[in-house]
């Protein structure tokens, strides 16, 4: 092993940087090179955005703390499927793997360590199949990825998203408003069942448990008898009413974006205001989910799967991906992540915790 390459994939999220820091001073502690491929897999691809950046120990100095990645991300860069506007406004996709197989080879690269959530993980996975010796770090807020107990950036969102649910609370109280604040999670609830148990929200809606609107207001009018003039709902962007599908955002004609899902939370707000007559606001957390700096734990485990996965490099174990499994840090083969998306069980302790403590689910 003598010159690895790096990248980071998907949405951002707390811990990156961290993750970049630990991976090049295990490599260069061990005499390796390593180099950055910005933006996802672009960087390869002579006509892409971005190129090859090398890291040194002194370019990844005091970045630990540091929110984003050094190194841009994407998660519209597939090289499976390499997406190009044609005159006529159609969108023309393309493999290009083969070219990304080739700048690997031609840039003398003996491994890939690939950081990325669900999205970026699967090109991994297709890659390291085509022959490309590839280490994946799983890459989350949403903390949906199997194989690990926790994706880094997750702990930091929810800390984002407590905070936010603490301070609506004065303004909640004082107005006898209800409030429903949208929190991200794709399709798993883990966002809005860690940050709504710990901000205390009144009712959690997450998709594993699909909700009952007038359970929701029973909640509300619930709490209007006891006193309580106000209320917090937590909702996860992914949930749905009882036989309902998920709410997806509307995308301008002609953006090359995929469709997003969001927009429950003033869905919900509509339907509580309607029902119960009282004033009721919505807030969508959205990307300051992602941003900031990673709190302690997220840096520490970005640092502990950098460092595994130079690990399972200097074995020559590739097409795997490192997780956690208190109190170690594994090497799983990249199948196993991504054999299926890792929702909340539903007999989990914090589900039960939750229930235990009157908090409902709107079920
Ligand atoms: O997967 C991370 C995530 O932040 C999801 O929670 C969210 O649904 C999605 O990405 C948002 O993506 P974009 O940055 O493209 O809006």
């Amino acid at each position: 092993m003598r010159r690895i390459a790096i990248n980071t994939g998907g949405g951002d999220a707390p811990g990156l940087n961290a993750v970049i820091r630990a991976t090049v001073l295990a490599a260069t502690n061990r005499g390796w090179e390593v180099v950055g491929i910005e933006n996802g897999y672009a960087g390869l691809l002579p006509d892409a955005e971005g190129g090859l950046v090398p890291l040194t120990p002194e370019r990844v100095r005091g970045i630990t703390h540091l929110g984003g990645t050094i190194l841009g991300s994407t998660n519209r860069r597939n090289p499976l499927e390499w997406e190009r506007r044609q005159a006529d406004g159609s969108i023309e996709r393309r493999d290009r793997s083969e070219e990304v197989l080739e700048a690997f080879r031609r840039h003398g690269l003996d491994a890939l360590i690939a950081i990325g959530g669900d999205g970026s993980l699967h090109i991994a996975a297709d890659l390291a199949e085509k022959g490309l010796p590839v280490v994946g770090i799983p890459k989350t807020i949403d903390n949906d990825l199997a194989a690990t107990t926790l994706t880094f950036g997750f702990l930091t969102a929810v800390e984002t998203a407590t905070h936010a649910i603490d301070r609506l609370h004065s303004t909640a109280e004082s107005h006898q408003r209800v409030f429903v604040v949208e929190v991200m999670g794709a399709s798993t609830g883990w966002i809005a069942l860690f940050s709504g148990l710990a901000g205390t929200a009144d009712v959690i809606l997450i998709p594993e448990i699909p909700y009952d609107t007038e359970v929701v207001c029973d909640k509300v009018a619930e709490r209007e008898r006891s006193g309580r003039h106000f209320s917090i709902i937590c909702v996860a962007e992914g949930s749905t009413p009882v036989g309902g599908k998920v709410t997806m955002k509307t995308v301008p004609a002609g953006r090359e974006r995929l469709p997003r899902i969001g927009g429950i939370g003033s869905l919900v707000a509509d339907e509580i205001a309607e029902r119960t007559g009282k004033e009721t606001r919505s807030l969508v957390l959205g990307h300051l989910q992602r941003g900031g700096p990673p709190n302690a734990y997220d840096r520490l485990i970005a640092l502990r799967f950098g460092a595994a996965a130079v690990r399972c490099a200097a074995e020559g174990n590739f097409g795997c991906m490192v997780g956690l499994d208190p109190p170690h840090v594994r090497a799983v083969p990249l199948a196993d992540a991504l054999s299926e998306v890792k929702s909340v069980p539903l007999d989990s302790d914090i589900i039960l915790t939750a229930r235990a403590i009157g908090t409902s689910f709107g079920d």
